[in-house]
């Protein structure tokens, strides 16, 4: 594995790489690295021949009240932890390689970021889309991964990557999840002993949510209603939304057609912010 910091050697390499027919597979993140990541990274090697992990704590991607101060961090392990699953580069760009100074340009997408998370984290996308616009121009991907857990990601890059066409195929893959059925994500280690347990809740409700689908309740006022009710339980909760829409255009839904429909939830357990979702 090499680790590249400069924007000019991961173009040469990821063009070198092109110029020898080899196929490119993509997974970018923001570090602090967990199994989920790592999941993402053998699902790129199975899809192509060499795997790019890019690490980068995007600062455009956080609001002024949000945690990018707090952010997690160990570079180190990160490193050691893409050695083992495989990766043959790791891109460690500074911010100043990123976005130097004078930088004045921005990708906004304006319909499927506006809902769900888009509420109450307005400028979320425009800076996720702006940092992976680049890095796709860095990087030259042929696939990239991302996981189901930040579905309205998932859907927000396959629309800008359709809409600007982007040479690379999107690849979703299933959220993986602790023992104790909660979605992984670099956000979890904030949280204490007790709030863990109660986060537990989310994934709980959401499998009630399936269970009645599954059993032909097709009342999305139901579904939803009895979905909040599972996670109000717990004191610590407070929901930002829970919405049924959907997976493709995220638009809310009128009807329940098993496979097409998501069920997705953000909620506060106490200060932390944890989202989750369920394909009904
Ligand atoms: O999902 C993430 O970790 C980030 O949004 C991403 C895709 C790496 C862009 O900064």
């Amino acid at each position: 594995m090499r680790r590249i910091d400069t924007i000019s050697k991961m173009q040469t390499y990821s063009r070198n790489t092109q110029g020898k027919g080899k196929s490119i597979g993509f997974v970018p993140t923001m570090g602090y690295l967990h199994k989920g990541h790592l999941s993402l990274i053998k699902k790129a090697k199975e899809e192509a021949d060499v795997v790019v992990v890019s690490i980068f704590l995007n600062p455009k991607q956080f609001g002024p009240n949000e945690d990018l101060a707090n952010y997690p961090k160990d570079l180190e392990k990160d490193l050691k932890l893409c050695r083992s699953a495989g990766a043959d580069i790791v891109f460690v760009p500074s911010e100043e390689e990123i976005y130097p100074a004078g930088f004045s340009t921005e990708i906004s997408e304006n319909r499927l970021s506006e809902g769900l998370c888009g509420i109450s984290r307005p400028v979320h996308f425009k800076g996720v889309l702006t940092i992976l616009a680049k890095l796709f121009h860095i990087v030259l991907p042929t696939v990239t991964v991302f996981g189901q857990k930040d579905a309205q990601q998932v859907a927000v890059v396959r629309k800008m990557v359709t809409d600007l066409s982007f040479p690379v195929e999107i690849i979703e893959a299933p959220t993986v999840r602790e023992k104790d059925g909660l979605a992984m994500s670099s956000r979890n280690r904030y949280l204490s002993k007790t709030q863990r347990e109660d986060a537990c809740i989310i994934q709980e409700a959401l499998k009630a949510a399936k269970k009645m689908v599954d059993s032909g309740t097709l009342s999305i006022d139901r579904v939803v209603a009895e979905t909040t009710h599972i996670i109000s339980s717990k004191r610590r909760m407070r929901i930002i939304y829970i919405s049924m829409v959907d997976r493709v255009t995220l638009e809310p839904v009128k009807v329940i057609e098993p496979g097409k429909c998501l069920l997705a939830a953000a909620v506060w357990v106490d200060e932390i912010r944890l989202i989750d979702n369920i394909i009904l």
